[in-house]
């Protein structure tokens, strides 16, 4: 096992070259976490922006500071570049590239596959590779395996492969890539040994499983535990909506409950790239064996809605002012999928603005982390959160509650306040009328 004990003592000794194919969310701390542990780390993308705004020491990701970034750069700690023949010199490669869903739902695994192409193309023996990107199990198996064996390695001895899956949290001050362990398996003892011992070098706790597709299927457990927790609040939040009872009293009264209770909050959808999205891959693969994976479909179809919903309090709250969504301004606040980051994929507030324009609705909004954005072929800015923003909406929409926005200025200005996040709760209560979602108790107009 000559190769193994050479790559094991290049790890060990951080002479090993490491590569991070796919620079993103997950791909880019990844590789600064490698090169502040004293490799030499190459990243490779296929966006040129991407490349060149890290080597002229910028980042394009909130929780990565540039600073950092010209450091490592300047220190020749990191590089970054959109040559896969640089594939050539890493003796280590981890691949964070995106695993969106195609239009049915389906995995969209082009990414991946173009990925392990390259890496075919320049892979050599003494190699460890692995996968990152969330995906269905079987796939480090199915597609990584063959493009290496086409190339004429053998997986355990000649090159190494795991599947590790990315926790990343953005926004999460506690939390980061170092600090969180670390799931690793491989295809056979070897790789999960090689891949560990990897991952040691930089992170803090690694958890060895016994194959790739257990390590597949712990990131997959984790989101759908996400989406089907969530799926199940945001249904007790129709309830109580039905019922008058507010449903955050009761979730932090449940809180209380020292064992066998976790807290999660309902909210106007789900967003990001991971908890719409990854469930999917799931059910995907356990269709393919006539199965149907009906926790996933029932949360996916729950989660979905809550965007309808917001939009018929806002029509229900307009309503009760005698006006129509037709015509009325409305002004939506946070367009992020949560708090506090910029991120916009799968936002589900792209949604409730949609189905508002669609009503007739005219709909502006402000988020101190999204500038502008585009959807549909239009172009949306964020608008200055002036008093006389808030005061000549119709209605304010809080759909992501942003910790720098002063909310009780909201409440004290707008005519009405839809809060889909309970970001209003402790509050005084200002001029105009607060629908608190999910909280039908909250409806009766209150003046101060
Ligand atoms: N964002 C998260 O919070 C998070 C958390 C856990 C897991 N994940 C998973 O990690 C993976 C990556 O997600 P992300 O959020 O970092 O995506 P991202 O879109 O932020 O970054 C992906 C990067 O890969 C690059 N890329 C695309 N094709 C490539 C190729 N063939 N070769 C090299 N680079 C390529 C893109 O240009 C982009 O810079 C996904 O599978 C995702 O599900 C994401």
């Amino acid at each position: 096992m000559q190769l193994k004990d050479q790559l094991l003592r290049k790890i060990e000794d951080r002479s090993a070259c490491i590569g991070v194919v796919g620079l993103g969310y997950v791909g880019l701390p990844l590789a600064l976490e490698f090169a502040n542990a004293g490799f030499r780390v190459i990243g490779y993308d296929v966006s040129q922006r991407v490349i060149d705004g890290l080597m002229a020491g910028g980042s394009h990701i909130q929780d990565v500071p540039a600073a950092e970034v010209a450091r490592l750069v300047k220190a020749g700690n990191f590089e970054a570049t959109t040559d896969e023949s640089r594939m050539q010199e890493m003796d280590a490669i981890s691949i964070a590239v995106p695993t969106p869903l195609a239009k049915t739902r389906d995995p969209d695994m082009s990414y991946v596959l173009a990925a392990a192409d390259a890496i075919g193309r320049h892979c050599r023996p003494g190699v460890v590779i692995v996968l990152e990107s969330t995906t269905y199990p079987g796939t480090t198996r199915e597609l990584m395996q063959p493009k290496l064996e086409a190339a004429g390695l053998t997986v355990g001895e000649d090159v190494f492969l795991a599947f590790s899956p990315e926790r990343v949290d953005p926004g999460n001050a506690k939390w980061n890539t170092k600090n969180t362990p670390k799931v690793v398996g491989g295809i056979t003892a070897n790789c999960t040994e090689v891949a560990s011992a990897l991952y040691k070098t930089c992170l803090d706790t690694i958890v060895p499983v016994s194959g790739t597709e257990t390590a597949e299927l712990v990131k997959l457990l984790e989101n759908t535990f996400r989406s089907v927790n969530i799926g199940l609040v945001n249904e007790m939040a129709i309830v109580c909506d039905k019922l008058g009872v507010n449903v955050w009293e009761v979730i932090d009264a449940a809180s209380t409950k020292p064992f066998g209770f976790m807290k999660f909050t309902p909210g106007p959808g789900i967003g990001g790239h991971c908890i719409p999205l990854d469930p999917h891959y799931l059910a995907w693969k356990m269709r393919t064996l006539n199965y149907k994976t009906r926790f996933i479909d029932l949360a996916s179809e729950i989660n979905s809605e809550m965007p309808a919903i917001v939009a018929n309090k806002v029509m229900q709250a307009l309503n009760e002012e005698k006006k129509s969504v037709n015509g009325s301004r409305i002004l939506v606040l946070g367009v992020a999928y949560k708090k506090d980051i910029n991120d916009m994929r799968e936002s589900p507030a792209l949604d409730v603005i949609r189905l508002l324009e669609k009503q007739g609705a005219d709909v502006s909004y402000h988020d101190p982390y999204v500038p502008k954005f585009h959807e549909d072929g239009h172009e949306y800015s964020s608008v200055e959160l002036t008093d006389k923003e808030i005061a000549s909406a119709d209605a304010v929409v809080i759909v992501t509650d942003h910790s720098s926005v002063n909310y009780q200025r909201v409440v004290d200005l707008a005519a009405v306040v839809v809060d889909t996040r309970n970001a209003t709760a402790r509050l005084t209560r200002g001029k105009g009328k607060i629908v608190a979602f999910a909280s039908a108790s909250a409806y009766a107009t209150t003046t101060r």
